[in-house]
């Protein structure tokens, strides 16, 4: 349980407020590429609370202040042309830089255009997403994790809508305890069919459907330790005397998780504001094995998420489709097969900025407590001035690689040893990340 005050500290992410300044201070997924093809690459965004417009001229991306700095009026509804994006209202046009290039209704000669400049935030895109900088000064360098150095074939990028804070959407990432219950399948699939679906293959080095394994040995153990990227998780299950399931995943500072789909493939995961209520999950998902399906990943996806606002189609409008009678006979939550859904109405249903004064975490929740710690040292170190977790500069950042996050079964005796095997295993069969 903790205090309203700290509750307030760690969800508020608004201009000016601590926890919004230290968001600030790292890229934030704003877009996927995805969504700036087609003949008009403009889109109205709302990131940390902040009124945008992204665009892409040529080949690179811009992210202005909405409000057209002559009268107000919204730069989303501009033309893009003549090398940037030109307000409706009387033709100014701004660069990605949010220079103003013209003025085109004042007088011949007229030096106005020196004067404004469009507060503006710069893009790159990262596997398919892109990130944006928000912060003041110098923007961290990229850590060469796996999703950020897999070639292109080897990732798939997608995101979704969540109607709630983005604090309880990424703690839902860092409770391991929950897939045996909130994702319990009373059948198991074949796990044949279970190309980019979580929880529905098979664990490495077994055949044991991972659907089997969170159903039968549901009470975990869970270690977590500190790390130079936030922290790591190990989940254990034990199978017998001779063999464990265990589950490696992280925290990558401040918000995103990287955790095992299957055995082949990752899902690196950000939880990004759009405001105090309301945020999207980005997932990069990056394949060790064959190069991702990409048409099929997003067809699935689509069905639940759709374009172009990626809101999903069950929501406390229709209370997630709940289904008493699937509850009763298919599945643990009555709200379908699609594990993205349970999450969502986990997260959802708590309300939109969780009470966290109400709660009562209990052993499984180590992840989260140790998470909220480490959240709340960097709010009071970014205030103080310190640096905070995750800032670094270009030769810190390439020595962070990884991080494994490994689902696999091994001899209880060496798990510890078992699940580093395991990744140096999958990287050197790997065609990339050798
Ligand atoms: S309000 Fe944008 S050009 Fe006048
Ligand atoms: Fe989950």
């Amino acid at each position: 349980m903790i205090s309203r005050e700290q509750n307030e500290l760690m969800t508020r992410i608004g201009p000016g407020t601590p926890a919004g300044r230290l968001l600030r201070r790292y890229w934030q997924p704003v877009g996927l590429a995805d969504e700036m093809q087609g003949p008009r690459p403009v889109k109205a965004v709302h990131l940390l609370g902040e009124d945008l417009v992204l665009f892409k001229e040529k080949n690179q991306y811009g992210l202005l202040e909405r409000h057209c700095p002559h009268r107000g009026a919204d730069l989303a509804y501009g033309r893009l042309e003549d090398g940037g994006l030109r307000c409706a209202f009387h033709g100014w046009l701004f660069d990605v830089d949010g220079r103003c290039l013209e003025t085109p209704a004042e007088p011949e000669g007229s030096r106005l255009c020196e004067h404004i400049r469009q507060r503006a935030y710069p893009v790159v895109e990262k596997s398919g997403i892109l990130f944006a900088f928000l912060g003041e000064g110098e923007a961290p360098a990229f850590p060469r994790f796996d999703c950020f150095v897999a070639p292109q074939a080897y990732t798939f990028a997608f995101k979704g809508y969540w109607d709630c804070n983005w604090l309880q959407a990424l703690e839902v990432g860092i409770d391991p305890a929950h897939a045996s219950w909130l994702h319990r399948f009373f059948v198991d699939e074949d796990p044949a069919a279970s190309y980019g679906r979580q929880f529905r293959g098979t664990s490495a080095d077994s055949g044991m459907p991972i659907s089997k394994v969170l159903r039968e040995f549901a009470r975990p153990e869970i270690r977590v330790e500190r790390t130079d990227y936030g922290m790591r998780l190990y989940t254990l299950r034990r199978i017998s005397d001779a063999h464990t399931h265990v589950r490696v995943t992280n925290v990558i500072f401040p918000q995103a998780f990287v955790i095992p789909m299957n055995a082949e493939m990752t899902i690196s995961q950000w939880h990004v504001p759009v405001d105090d209520t309301g945020c999207y999950w980005y997932s990069i998902f990056t394949s060790f094995g064959a190069p991702v399906d990409k048409e099929t990943m997003r067809s699935q996806r689509l069905k639940t998420y759709p374009a172009p606002d990626y809101k999903p189609v069950f929501s406390r409008n229709n209370s997630w489709g709940f289904n008493a009678g699937e509850q009763s006979k298919q599945t643990f939550t009555g709200m379908g097969f699609d594990i993205n859904i349970h999450d969502q109405w986990a997260c959802e249903s708590q309300g939109r900025i969780q009470d966290r004064t109400r709660e009562h975490l209990g052993t499984t929740d180590k992840g989260i407590a140790l998470y909220r710690r480490l959240l709340l040292d960097a709010i009071r170190k970014s205030e103080a001035g310190e640096p905070p977790l995750m800032i670094f500069n270009e030769e810190k950042a390439a020595e962070l690689t990884g991080p494994p996050a490994i689902d696999g079964i091994g001899p209880t005796a060496r798990v510890d040893q078992y699940w580093k095997d395991c990744d140096a295993k999958r990287r050197r069969q790997s065609a990339w990340a050798a």
